[in-house]
């Protein structure tokens, strides 16, 4: 099956040799084609150049892009999409001025979820999931992480990443799963912190193991959570078992966990609001992304993340939406982009990368995705007739997205 997407305005981050990342001033760097035509190939991109090179040729089926431009969907490499209930309650006393700890200290946050978690069935946080997936759809993303996390309990952490395999089986998207056993502390293990750690260990990480269920694991690195010697013993537990490692890092202190990450090779490193020129140090020459998640220090009101300072030292930057119910609910990664912009003084280029390849190589999909390459899985979306490029970051709060295509096939 060949189609041919053809009256293209241009489209958007295309490598003609392909990179896993991007790094440092490269990150400014983002290929395009103006007029141009694409060609899909059993779901996967097979040519694209200017509509004037197009040569007379036969095709299965075309589609009109009408004058919009095509990008590659965004990557969302750091998502809790399955949870259960909201918690509008919280954001009214985090206005009110209660801090994000001091909510998880009495026993809201988190574990307010993960009670809604435990009560819910695998059906409802299916379908509630499901929805999600769809917005994110229509706002253009094409891959997707998610973790576990609000369970704390074996049983629930593994209701949790069940939902996450059917998610993958029936979803379009590409879905990468994550165990997050270790995302706070439940009351019962309070003053015992490392019985908690051991179930982890013990219990958690052979059991998801066994049913095939996590590509990686992830731990809360930080002050209030899981310290690093405890991130540690967990960490390695889940090398053992191939799940690569993804941790939380750095939001609330510099409590070590960047260089945690770094000592354990993981593919990515998360939140970072606090990062010194120690982290950056023990960030470079790594293969750990640096993931800044603007959603979350947007809703919870942060210090932001010294990006530029990251990116001006040579380091990659990706950016994910975190979509969870405490700290950032939404699934758009439009809004991402645009607050890459604003609040973290990136170029739309930087941006751009920020959102597709490099939170590609975050999920370990790079290969596949998060560019308009020859040969890389078909997922993209037309955009409504907009004037450049960088018109996607400065609109924000609309939906650009006017076709969304996963491995070829419109949804
Ligand atoms: O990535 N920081 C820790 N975990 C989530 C928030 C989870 C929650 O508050 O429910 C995050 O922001
Ligand atoms: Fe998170």
């Amino acid at each position: 099956m060949r189609t041919l997407v053809k009256n293209i305005k241009e489209i958007v981050q295309v490598e003609a040799t392909p990179a896993l990342r991007v790094m440092g001033k490269d990150m400014a760097r983002l290929n395009t084609v103006k007029d141009a035509y694409l060609v899909v190939e059993d779901g996967r991109f097979s040519a694209f150049g200017p509509m004037a090179e197009l040569a007379e040729q036969r095709f299965d089926k075309e589609i009109d892009a009408g004058g919009g431009m095509v990008f590659p969907s965004f990557c969302d490499s750091h998502t809790h999409l399955v949870y259960a209930g909201s918690r509008e309650i919280e954001y009214c006393d985090k206005i009110r001025g209660l801090s994000y700890e001091e909510i998880a200290k009495r026993g809201g946050g988190i574990l307010n979820s993960a009670k809604r978690v435990q009560e819910a069935t695998e059906q409802q946080l299916y379908d509630d999931a499901m929805g999600r997936l769809k917005q994110m759809i229509a706002f253009g993303s094409g891959a997707v992480e998610i973790k576990s996390g609000y369970g704390m309990t074996v049983e629930a952490e593994m209701k949790m990443l069940r939902v996450i395999r059917r998610l993958r089986e029936t979803s379009p998207l590409t879905i990468k799963s994550t165990l997050l056993g270790a995302h706070g502390v439940p009351m019962e293990y309070r003053g015992r912190q490392g019985d908690f750690v051991d179930l982890v260990v013990r219990e958690m990480i052979p059991q998801a193991a066994a049913e095939g269920l996590a590509d990686f694991i992830d731990v809360f690195c930080d002050q209030g959570f899981f310290t690093v010697e405890e991130t540690d013993r967990m960490l390695e537990a889940g090398a053992k078992y191939g799940m690569r490692s993804k941790i939380h890092a750095n939001e609330l202190a510099y409590s070590g966990g960047i260089q945690c990450a770094v000592r354990h090779n993981a593919l990515s490193c998360d939140h970072l609001e606090y990062t010194g020129d120690a982290e950056i140090e023990a960030l470079l020459g790594s293969e750990t992304m640096p993931t800044v998640l603007p959603g979350a220090a947007f809703f919870l009101g942060m210090v932001h993340a010294p990006v530029r300072k990251m990116m001006d030292a040579g380091l990659g930057v990706a950016m994910a939406s975190d979509c969870n119910p405490g700290s950032s609910p939404s699934t758009n990664m439009q809004l991402i982009l645009s607050m890459a912009c604003i609040n973290y003084r990136m170029l739309p280029e930087e941006a751009i990368n920020a959102v597709t390849i490099n939170s590609a190589y975050a999920m370990g999909v790079s290969r596949e995705l998060g560019s308009v390459a020859v040969g890389k899985r078909a997922n993209f979306y037309i955009t409504k007739p907009i004037p450049s490029y960088e018109y996607m970051p400065y609109a924000y709060g609309e939906n650009k997205v006017a076709r969304t295509f996963l491995g070829g096939v419109e949804v």
